[in-house]
């Protein structure tokens, strides 16, 4: 039996504080047309100081069941993609499966930074495509407020908090779901952006060092890169594709890699404006608003793309 992975609900969670670029001018030296300017953000979520990633992950799984009509006994699979877990270990996964009530199963965190979505949408649909699992829960949760260096303007400015979830769900339906997924990680750049700590470093998390330009230089080629290759495996043009959800960094990297692909900027979900980059949860974010206002609909061709610290960068192209 071959199983396809279809995408069966969405849901997202976002902390209550708005933080304005106004506000940013009161902590460091920068300007909201400095901000708005270079990265198209206006405005981003904090979470409060005892909001942990898990708080959000969990919200946002709960909103995607909900929305799914989904028990909790119905889940066998959770995977948080987080770079801002609550703790070195347990996973925000089994925070996730405890808080929700969801039954003995497979549930762990992954890695990937921006990227991590849709490495974890990648994941999980390996998992259904063998037949190991059946209805996943596929989180993209941050607390990026926790590890931003607050004196630094060339990073404090960028990032927000809040999380996303999609439930994928086993199906016998051909030509749905998910189409293709294709992952990269090149650690050549693992210098470009990255935390000054770690557990077996520094014994703390560190904060968030990019070399803004660099990774800008890069993630415009990788995007495109990743992007061409999923309509190729497809044998589609990118006429075809409905809507991009692109990971949420900077409104010129996601204008450039729409450019690029001839897609009109109608056909293109944009959050940055009001999230910020919120790394692993910027997609699901994004993709969630957009099925809630009913921007997206059931039967059309979404291409999600992302690229992150590593650098790691990836697609997924779904048919709803
Ligand atoms: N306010 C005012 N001035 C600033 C600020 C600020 N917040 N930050 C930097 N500047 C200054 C710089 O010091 C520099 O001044 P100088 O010319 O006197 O040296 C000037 O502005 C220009 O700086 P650049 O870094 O060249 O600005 P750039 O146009 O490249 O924009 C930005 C910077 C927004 C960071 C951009 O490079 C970018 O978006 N990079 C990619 C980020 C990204 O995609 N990350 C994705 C992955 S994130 C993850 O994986 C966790």
């Amino acid at each position: 039996m071959t199983f396809s992975s279809i995408i069966r609900s969405t849901g997202s969670y976002l902390p209550q504080r708005v933080m304005k670029n106004a506000e940013l001018e009161k902590i460091v030296e920068t300007s909201d047309e400095w901000i708005f300017e270079r990265t198209g953000i206006r405005e981003r979520r904090i979470a409060s100081e005892d909001e942990k990633t898990s708080d959000m992950a969990i919200n946002a799984a709960r909103a995607a069941l909900e929305r799914g009509g989904i028990k909790p006994q119905e889940i066998d699979g959770i995977i948080v993609a987080t770079t801002t877990p609550d703790r070195t270990f347990p996973s925000v996964a089994v925070s996730v499966q405890k808080a929700l009530d969801i039954p003995v199963g497979t549930a762990f965190d992954l890695q990937a930074v921006c990227s991590g979505f849709v490495y974890a949408l990648s994941v999980a649909d390996n998992f259904i495509k063998a037949g190991q699992l059946k209805r996943i829960l596929v989180i993209g949760a941050e607390k990026m407020s926790a590890i931003l260096d607050w004196t630094d303007r060339t990073t404090c400015v960028l990032f927000g908090d809040g999380a996303g979830a999609v439930v994928l769900e086993a199906s016998l339906e051909k030509g749905r779901g998910i189409l293709s997924t294709h992952l990269y990680a090149d650690g050549r750049y693992k210098d470009i952006l990255y935390t000054d700590g770690g557990p077996s470093t520094t014994g703390k998390s560190g904060h968030i060092v990019m070399l803004g330009r660099e990774v800008f230089r890069q993630a415009v080629s990788r995007m495109a890169e990743v992007v061409e290759e999923a309509l190729a495996e497809n044998s589609m043009t990118a006429a075809e594709i409905d809507w991009l959800v692109p990971h949420q960094a900077n409104i010129r990297i996601i204008e450039a890699t729409a450019k690029k692909l001839n897609l009109p900027m109608e056909k293109v979900i944009v959050t940055v404006d009001r999230h910020g980059n919120t790394s692993a949860a910027s997609i699901p974010l994004a993709f969630d608003e957009a099925m809630r206002t009913g921007r997206i609909k059931p039967g059309q061709t979404v291409l999600f793309e992302a690229m992150g610290g590593g650098l790691t960068w990836a697609s997924a192209l779904a048919r709803l």
